[in-house]
């Protein structure tokens, strides 16, 4: 049984999207928020979900007391010093741009008006720096012209919904993957058509499951 504990600020739309991944898996969940009035704890209320409001100041303490095999940072607003960073182990990050690009706050905005033509989402280790860390996974979209702010967040939002559970998985399961494999379709390799393993993808077939 993997301990993994997903920490947010707000909406935790991915928290509630690995939360579905993982159903039925030997991953034991917990929702971390330093907001105590969010709807990422609302989220896991509802899923039945053991979750926690942690204060940024009680971070240290309860970090040395509850280990986890990895912490998964999803809309987590806070920056996390090196000791606390020390204490929690393994940790990552989704971010919504193609890092080193567009860091920081509103990340698919700042792309958006910035008049890139390819952006997209970047999981990576979290280090002292803000969305500096060691970039473990990254999926483009096209923004076209003519293409809506709207548009471009709910195609980065579903890639993000996609993407960040398998490479939770990967990532608590000590596994080297293929970054090719995620590339290939928008589902990382689970093609209706079974197609995901091979060199031509799925054309964004995916299975749903
Ligand atoms: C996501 O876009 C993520 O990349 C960024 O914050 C957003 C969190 O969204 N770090 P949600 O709370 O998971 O809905």
């Amino acid at each position: 049984m993997y301990k993994l504990a997903v920490m947010g600020s707000g909406n935790g739309s991915n928290f509630e999207a690995i939360v579905k991944y993982f159903n039925g898996k030997d991953v034991e969940i917990t929702c971390l928020s330093d907001v105590e009035d969010t709807f990422i704890l609302q989220r896991a209320e509802n899923l039945g979900l053991e979750h926690k409001h942690l204060p940024p100041e009680n971070n240290l303490e309860y970090f040395k007391k509850n280990k986890f095999d990895l912490v998964a940072l999803a809309g987590y607003m806070q920056i996390l010093p090196e000791n606390v960073l020390s204490e929690m182990g393994k940790v990552i990050n989704i971010h919504p741009s193609l890092l080193p690009a567009f860091k920081g706050k509103d990340a698919i905005k700042q792309a958006f008006l910035a008049g890139v033509k390819i952006s997209g989402i970047t999981i990576h280790y979290v280090e002292k720096d803000i969305d500096a860390g060691k970039i473990i996974a990254q999926y483009p979209i096209f923004i076209a012209n003519g293409a809506h702010l709207d548009e471009v967040e709910a195609e980065i939002h579903e890639i993000e919904h996609k993407l960040y559970p398998i490479v939770i998985e990967k990532v608590l399961e000590d596994k080297v993957f293929d970054f090719q494999d995620l590339m290939r379709g928008k589902c990382g390799g689970k093609c209706s058509d079974g197609g995901g393993s091979s060199s031509k993808g799925c054309g964004g077939k995916c299975s749903d499951k």
